[in-house]
């Protein structure tokens, strides 16, 4: 949209990971040990590889923040990749000279993969379009930046966005829905926030919990891999943040291509989602119940997610995120030589996690966090927090004070507000496209 943008930089295996953010407000408290937290959530998961132990990602907070609190200016955070120590040659920025080279080469021959060139591309990567486009005939060239390490890098900034929307009542949180065709039961989900983030797949419902992990073992045993579903749910954004009147001002818009830029998410549903095509509008569309406590708009249910045309709604907002089975697998699949163009037996292995539906999650949070800080930053703008609250509460305060009668020229207007259905409404219902 606009206010709020952020843009990442590195490789899976390079020194590290850096994320600058423009936008952000000055006057916000912000703390490495606060980004670690959501940075600690994205490593942890059932079904994660061996990367994991090596990495401890912490976020330095380079620029933009003094004393503690932001100063609007860019932030910039750099996140280490401990790796790194074990590629300084393959992934050295500086030319390689002769030595160098005769090193590599020597290694390669030994039958070190590191230092060999990947041509055998993978399926279910970006590996083959990549190395393409760009005119690369080693693979390496692609896969170290179309690799997920760089969403260690999207959640720092979401961690931002968290401290500044958790400054105005607003959060986002997330847990595994569905792994491998097992789904939570939603009378079944008896854990806490904190428990369900604290359990192996950080999922609520314990019992769907152990059948899931049952069938990443399965997919360990067999050399394969399992997708999933999580589900993000955020509380306390205001209603209308976004707008109908344009296609790129539409908040559902925004969400959905956030959640989908995720490497890996092969599909996002608002509430009910896809369910809607099979039901009937009556089991569909939430009916509004009125008018509050406090001035508030309640819905009698929430399938649509707590967006409509292109809106918040008032309820929360729940959005989805399909994960696809991780597309490295320890039993490689068949695939092609980029050199040769024949096929192979087996495509290139690269040390792989089975399944990542709950760090997927935290990703799916962070994206939200930062369309959601974004959204409210065009709609209330502000160069400090403060302002940008005040600006927010008055919003808020109009929001649920009454809706003065509308009057046609001065007189009050006959309108249908007493539950009655008028003929034209059915008569003249023609349809609004
Ligand atoms: C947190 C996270 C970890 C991931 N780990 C792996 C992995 O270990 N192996 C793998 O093949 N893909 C992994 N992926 C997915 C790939 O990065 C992704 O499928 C690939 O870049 C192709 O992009 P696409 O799935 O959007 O087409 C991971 C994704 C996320 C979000």
């Amino acid at each position: 949209m606009g206010s709020f943008r952020f843009l990442t930089a590195g490789e899976s295996h390079g020194r590290m990971l850096g994320v600058t953010l423009e936008g952000v407000p000055a006057g916000l408290a912000l703390s490495a040990d606060r980004i670690a937290v959501d940075l600690a959530r994205r490593q942890r998961g059932y079904g994660r590889g061996a990367r994991q132990a090596i990495e401890q990602d912490r976020a330095e907070i380079v620029s933009g923040v003094r004393h503690g609190k932001t100063l609007g200016s860019p932030i910039l955070l750099l996140i280490a990749n401990r790796d790194w120590e074990n590629w300084t040659r393959v992934m050295q920025v500086e030319p390689l000279d002769d030595d160098a080279a005769a090193e590599l080469a020597a290694l390669a021959d030994d039958g070190n993969k590191r230092a060999a060139p990947v041509t055998r591309v993978r399926p279910g990567h970006a590996d083959l379009a990549g190395a393409l486009k760009y005119g690369f005939n080693d693979v390496r060239n692609v896969l170290e930046r179309a690799s997920a390490r760089e969403t260690a890098a999207r959640v720092a900034a979401g961690a931002v966005a968290r401290a500044f929307l958790g400054e105005l009542g607003i959060d986002a949180w997330s847990f595994t829905a569905e792994v491998g065709g097992v789904a939570v039961d939603p009378e079944a989900c008896t854990r806490s926030r904190d428990e369900a983030d604290a359990s192996p797949l950080r999922c609520p419902d314990p019992a769907a919990e152990e059948r899931m992990i049952a069938r990443i073992d399965e997919a360990r045993s067999n050399g394969d891999t399992v997708g999933g579903v999580f589900e993000v749910v955020a509380h306390g954004l205001p209603i209308g943040i976004g707008s109908y009147v344009h296609w790129d001002r539409r908040l559902d818009g925004a969400l959905a291509a956030a959640v989908m830029s995720i490497n890996i998410v092969k599909g996002v549903e608002f509430g009910l989602g896809f369910e809607q095509t099979r039901r009937f509008g009556s089991a569909v569309h939430d009916v509004i119940e009125g008018r509050a406590e406090a001035g508030r708009w309640v819905h009698r249910s929430n399938n649509a997610g707590g967006l409509t045309g292109g809106m918040s709604n008032g309820e929360p907002l729940v959005v989805r995120g399909a994960v696809k089975p991780i597309s490295t697998l320890a039993r490689p699949l068949p695939s092609a030589d980029l050199i040769t163009g024949e096929a192979v037996e087996k495509a290139h292995y690269e040390r792989s996690d089975i399944s990542v539906v709950p760090a997927a999650g935290v990703v799916g949070e962070a994206m939200v966090l930062v369309t959601l800080l974004d959204a409210l930053l065009v709609k209330f703008g502000g160069d400090s927090l403060d302002e940008t609250r005040d600006n927010l509460e008055r919003y808020r305060a109009r929001i649920a004070a009454p809706v003065a009668p509308p009057r046609i020229g001065g007189a009050p207007a006959a309108t249908a507000t007493h539950g009655g259905v008028t003929g034209t409404d059915i008569a003249g219902s023609g349809g609004d496209d």
